[in-house]
């Protein structure tokens, strides 16, 4: 008997199954006022029998900008467009949360209001690019590093970004901390070399992370807190010299915090699982919340991670943006369409709201 398709409560809601669909930027969103793309309501809609969806990632403020067409979660006429999205998917029965993105230094000033440069933990190159509204690739800029005192903004945008997720509909929010975006560029040595609180010892550049994720728990609650991590993933220039220092440790003080779940990018996330090998189970040991693993999994490993009890939630990716009812295309052992990566950015519906669904 599998138990992929059994339900399982999340803090205050109950999912279906234990199948999540991963957060996934489709770069349709508006490039004048960043508003969510109006076909996103159907795009999430189609997908609603995930037991949860994770929204693409999602600007917290005009700062947090590296990438066009992401949507923003911080203007009255965003929250508006999200609540539709999350209207949808509940009156098809689903749950959904938000995830929260701020690119800091993978991004360049033409991405950054007034034409300022990226900020980060510190005045280190990610040596990665960034995207221009027009289509263009540009190499990141090397970010300004914050002083300390300019924290508790940063921290404060995160804060209104969750409520204003509440405000539009989502049942919580999940912090983006992985994939060298900014969280996780205060986690890892090779983007943080601060000397103050903030840098240093595994505790000092965990440190902004909890208190970020201590200030979003006490706005929305910490059960409708998640956080996504990549431990191992040296993407775009973050990498950590010694995770199995600094994760047991943080894991432990998100545990303490009450947070919902942890979702677990297992390896680079799309490009490979095993190498560094990581001991994902004995971090999973020290987290009493709610535990999600990513990263190229199939039905099989899915099977296999929550029969063993290391994971309680699956989440694919790139299956859920082709196969809108891979839930059931899974669960009856029926073929996947096949995904194509030409059209993950293209216009409107193409590649987005018209995958088929089976129909018999
Ligand atoms: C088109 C695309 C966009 C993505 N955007 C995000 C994102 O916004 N936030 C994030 O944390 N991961 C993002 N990812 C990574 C996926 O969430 C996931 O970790 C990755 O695809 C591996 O899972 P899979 O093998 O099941 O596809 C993206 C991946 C793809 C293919």
């Amino acid at each position: 008997m599998s138990q992929l398709y059994t339900p399982f409560t999340l803090g205050r809601v109950t999912l279906a199954n234990r199948l999540v669909m991963s957060p996934m930027s489709r770069h349709r969103s508006s490039n004048t006022d960043q508003t969510p793309h109006p076909l996103g309501a159907l795009y999430y809609q189609q997908r609603a029998s995930a037991g949860l969806i994770i929204a693409e990632g999602t600007q917290t403020s005009p700062r947090a900008k590296g990438f066009p067409g992401v949507p923003g979660i911080y203007t009255p006429a965003q929250i508006a467009a999200w609540r539709e999205a999350t209207t949808a998917v509940h009156q098809a029965g689903g749950h959904i949360f938000l995830q929260l993105w701020h690119c800091g230094r993978v991004s360049c000033r033409q991405n950054q209001p007034g034409g300022e440069l990226p900020i980060a933990p510190s005045a280190i190159d990610a040596g990665a690019f960034s995207v221009l509204d027009d289509g263009s690739r540009v190499p990141t800029d090397t970010p300004r590093a914050l002083a300390t005192e300019e924290l508790p903004a940063l921290t404060a945008e995160y804060v209104a970004a969750a409520q204003n997720a509440i405000t539009a509909g989502f049942d919580g929010v999940e912090l983006h901390a992985a994939n060298g975006y900014l969280l996780h560029q205060f986690l890892s040595d090779a983007s943080n070399q601060r000397s103050d609180n903030y840098g240093g010892s595994p505790e000092n550049r965990a440190r902004f992370v909890v208190e970020t994720a201590a200030a979003v728990a006490a706005a929305i609650g910490a059960d409708r807190t998640g956080i996504r991590l990549s431990p191992v993933s040296n993407y775009q220039g973050a990498g950590d010299s010694a995770p199995e220092k600094l994760y047991p440790l943080l894991i432990e003080q998100l545990s303490a915090l009450g947070l919902g779940y942890v979702h677990m990018v297992e390896g680079f996330a799309g490009v490979q699982r095993d190498n560094p090998p990581f001991d994902y189970a004995e971090l999973r040991r020290r987290f009493k919340g709610a535990w999600i693993a990513n990263n190229m999994y199939d039905r099989d490993m899915a099977e296999a991670a929550i029969a063993s009890g290391y994971a309680d939630l699956i989440a694919f990716g790139r299956p859920f943006i082709a196969n809108p009812d891979l839930v059931r295309r899974l669960r009856e052992e029926r073929a996947l369409n096949a995904f194509n990566p030409d059209t993950l950015f293209a216009k409107d519906e193409v590649g987005y709201t018209d995958y088929p669904a089976l129909t018999e």
